[in-house]
């Protein structure tokens, strides 16, 4: 059984060794650019970690976490493209620094060679499986953003249409990592399902922490604009319950500010947080999550293996829902 450091280290020597190094650069720099900013590299932890629970060969899961990662990160270029986002993991976005353009390819070429490295390796009877739950957690993740942005021009979303929307953009990633891990490790089809519910219990609570953070994070740890979604109009957790625990008037002001665009950004992320907090909104988002982290234990519970093979996940599952960034 690996530590979470261990799986980290294992992990960042992979990258190291297949970096995008080649021609033409234009193409394949940026690449290198956005992977070598790091982030947390949660999936490919999540990905390893659940081969691990069933197999001491964590290696073999190397080339798929590894596609997982570069999936990710081409998500998160052409992300910051339709959100103007200029910054990520404290440094200019990829289109910000190369342009739009580049964005665009280098995001293209890196969703083939996610393709690529999935089946990279010997999978066997697995492969087949492993390319279907890809193709639906990839197709999700593009209708999840679609659905996203549509509700940039809504004013009328609910909260059931926003948690469909981010178990779409962000929690089947990290529920199909932990699916294709477990059967690469050798788990049962049963399991990998049960550690598919948890990656997406615990995809949500994540994505509601990010929503969080986009306007309560600080800055300097967050590494992305903060304000950011207010500022595009987004339609997160936040503004849907503050509607529903406000007054008509309040969530009507509420309203005006999220349908216009602005000249004054810091005018408006004021406004709109006085109104989320008169409704003390964040704490609603918190208890939120942790239902959904509540519901994913329930799942890793019923994981047929040791309950000490499990610690690792519960740690880094406790982990995030303290985080910063
Ligand atoms: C950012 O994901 C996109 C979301 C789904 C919120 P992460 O917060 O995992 O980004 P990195 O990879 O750690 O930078
Ligand atoms: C991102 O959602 C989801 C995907 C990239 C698929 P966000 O737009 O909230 O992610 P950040 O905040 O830019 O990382
Ligand atoms: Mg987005
Ligand atoms: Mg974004
Ligand atoms: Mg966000």
């Amino acid at each position: 059984m690996q530590t979470l450091s261990q799986i980290s280290t294992l992990f960042d020597t992979y990258l190291i060794d297949n970096q995008f190094n080649r021609t033409p650069h234009a193409l394949y720099q940026p690449i290198d650019y956005i992977l070598s900013l790091g982030g947390k590299r949660l999936r490919p932890a999540l990905l390893t970690m659940s081969c691990n629970l069933f197999s001491e060969n964590v290696t073999k899961s190397l080339p798929a976490a590894f596609a997982i990662e570069v999936f990710h990160n081409f998500s998160l270029v052409h992300d910051d493209i339709m959100d103007e986002a200029p910054i990520r993991r404290g440094k200019p976005t990829v289109h910000h620094k190369y342009g739009i353009n580049t964005g665009i390819l280098s995001g293209d070429v890196m969703l083939i060679y996610a393709y690529k490295y999935l089946i990279w390796e010997e999978l066997g009877q697995n492969l087949k499986p492993i390319i279907e739950i890809f193709n639906q957690i990839a197709t999700e993740v593009c209708e999840g953003q679609q659905m996203d942005m549509d509700f940039e021009r809504r004013e009328d979303v609910t909260i059931d249409e926003y948690l469909l929307m981010i178990e779409y953009k962000t929690a089947v990633l990290l529920a199909g990592a932990m699916q294709i891990g477990a059967l690469i490790g050798g788990g049962s089809v049963a399991d990998a399902a049960h550690l598919y519910a948890f990656g997406r219990d615990i995809g949500l609570a994540f994505q509601l922490q990010d929503d969080v953070l986009d306007t309560y994070g600080d800055p300097e740890k967050f590494g992305k604009k903060v304000g950011g979604d207010i500022i595009q109009n987004k339609k997160t957790y936040l503004v849907l319950k503050t509607m529903e625990l406000s007054s008509p008037d309040v969530a009507e002001a509420l309203r005006q500010h999220l349908s216009a665009s602005t000249n004054n950004e810091t005018e408006k992320i004021k406004a709109v947080m006085s109104i989320f907090d008169a409704c003390d909104v964040r704490k609603h988002a918190e208890i939120l999550m942790e239902s959904y982290c509540k519901s994913a234990f329930a799942h890793l519970d019923a994981v047929e293996v040791a309950e000490d093979r499990k610690s690792v996940l519960r740690q880094i599952a406790n982990e995030l829902m303290m985080r910063e960034h």
